[in-house]
């Protein structure tokens, strides 16, 4: 579903107008809608009903308490990738049952903080890690179930960036050296090993690299299997794409559902995804003000509101985002670079826009829901934006905007 539609030329978040939240609520903020998230993670949940499958939302995507409380609420299990990425899922009211914990780099303070919380399983990237965790359940007593990220060697085709499996990638253990490792965790009285892992990328928006993977993955869970190895789940990971700009097609859950289905047919196997921007990227958007329209010789620049700091995709990754005013205002169309009021050029949203605006017109940014105000900083010492999620005709203040007193409280002047 699409939550933002115009009416009378007048931006909508579900029932309530955007240019009543930015009067309410200020500029810059990200907005969200409930239901599209409810309806993006219930689109999961209807692909894979075949299958015993836990949807185990990745948390870096949107961390917000509220986001993570309305997943919980849904049934969701959770992917997190640090120690504050768990303690969000705790405090949102999340099962820590339901926890994966992967990252290439966990600290021991943060296995002991999961063993303690009884997280579901540990996903492992490494020999080393594989010991630490084996000594620190040993130190504690608690037994720890872990399953091998395995890095399959596959190209996703996606922005360099954020590919993960490739073999020069730092995730993840070879798939040469998985079997031994499972020997290993044969052999320890300590380690449980349930599942197998993998995760190849984001933003993938052709389903051929998955399956490329899939068939690396499975066909070792066969080998597994066949030297006595039982695995309860695979895990596949996230990555899912969404469609950003006009020209993009994005398959859904039901065709990712689909890939998967000739691998999971008759197996008596669990199945753990891990999607995050495919459940909340198309259900945000952050909206800026005009603040100048500035005209060159070469250019016209709109001057927004927002920042690199506020919304980083399109200066880290030139990421594409349809641009539109909440407002269409009279006159001709110009085309112009959207730009933010960091010092530095690579503070930009949009480059040659066409648009219908003037100063102090309302802009939205569009599928911002995945990977924006949690990329946000303080950069240029500019306060952190306000976050609002919307249901029907109601809007909650989900996060206040950061204030002065904020910016510098955990600073210190010695003397
Ligand atoms: N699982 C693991 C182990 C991951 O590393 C990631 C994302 C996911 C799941 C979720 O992937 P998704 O379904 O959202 O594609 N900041 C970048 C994206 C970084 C993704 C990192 N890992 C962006 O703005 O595009």
């Amino acid at each position: 579903m699409n939550p933002f539609t115009y009416r009378d030329n007048l931006l909508y978040a579900e029932e309530v107008s955007c240019s009543k939240l930015a009067g309410t609520y200020g500029t810059p903020c990200y907005v969200y809608s409930k239901a599209c998230i409810q309806d993006n993670y219930q689109a999961f949940a209807d692909a894979l009903q075949d299958w015993p499958a836990r949807i185990c939302y990745a948390v870096k995507a949107n961390s917000n308490l509220a986001i993570l409380n309305l997943l919980a609420q849904l049934g969701a299990g959770f992917d997190v990738v640090s120690g504050g990425e768990l303690e969000r899922v705790i405090r949102a009211g999340g099962d820590a049952g339901k926890v994966v914990f992967s990252g290439v780099a966990k600290r021991s303070d943060e296995i002991r903080r999961a063993l303690l919380a009884g997280i579901y399983c540990f996903n492992i990237e490494s020999q080393e890690e594989l010991d630490r965790i084996e000594s620190i359940a040993k130190e504690m007593g608690i037994p720890a179930s872990v399953s091998l990220r395995v890095n399959p060697d596959v190209d996703p085709s996606t922005h360099p960036y954020i590919s993960t499996g490739l073999k020069d990638n730092k995730f993840g253990v070879e798939i040469d050296q998985a079997w031994e490792l499972y020997q290993r965790i044969a052999g320890s009285s300590h380690l449980h090993a349930v599942g197998v892992d993998c995760h190849i990328g984001s933003q993938l928006l052709d389903l051929a690299p998955f399956r490329a993977c899939f068939e690396k993955i499975f066909e070792l869970v066969d080998r597994l299997h066949g030297q006595g190895i039982q695995l309860q789940h695979v895990d596949v990971g996230g990555g899912l794409g969404i469609p950003y700009a006009p020209a993009d097609v994005a398959p859904g859950p039901r065709e990712y559902a689909q890939v998967l289905s000739s691998f999971m047919q008759g197996r008596q196997l669990g199945l753990v995804v891990e999607p995050g921007r495919a459940i909340v990227g198309q259900a945000g958007l952050l909206l800026c003000r005009v603040e100048y329209l500035k005209h060159t010789s070469q250019k016209n620049f709109a001057l927004v509101d927002a920042a690199m700091n506020d919304f980083l995709r399109p200066s880290l990754y030139s990421a594409w985002h349809e641009i539109s005013p909440v407002c269409e205002e009279d006159g001709d169309e110009v085309l112009y670079d959207v730009v933010g009021p960091v010092c530095e050029s690579s503070d930009w949203f949009g480059s040659q826009r066409s648009l219908r605006i003037r100063q102090g017109s309302l802009l939205a940014v569009h599928d911002a829901g995945a990977y924006g105000f949690v990329m946000a900083s303080n950069y240029n010492s500019r306060m952190r934006p306000a976050e609002i999620l919307v249901d029907g005709d109601q809007a909650w203040l989900i996060r206040k905007r950061e204030s002065v007193e904020q910016l510098f409280a955990d600073e210190i002047i010695p003397g």
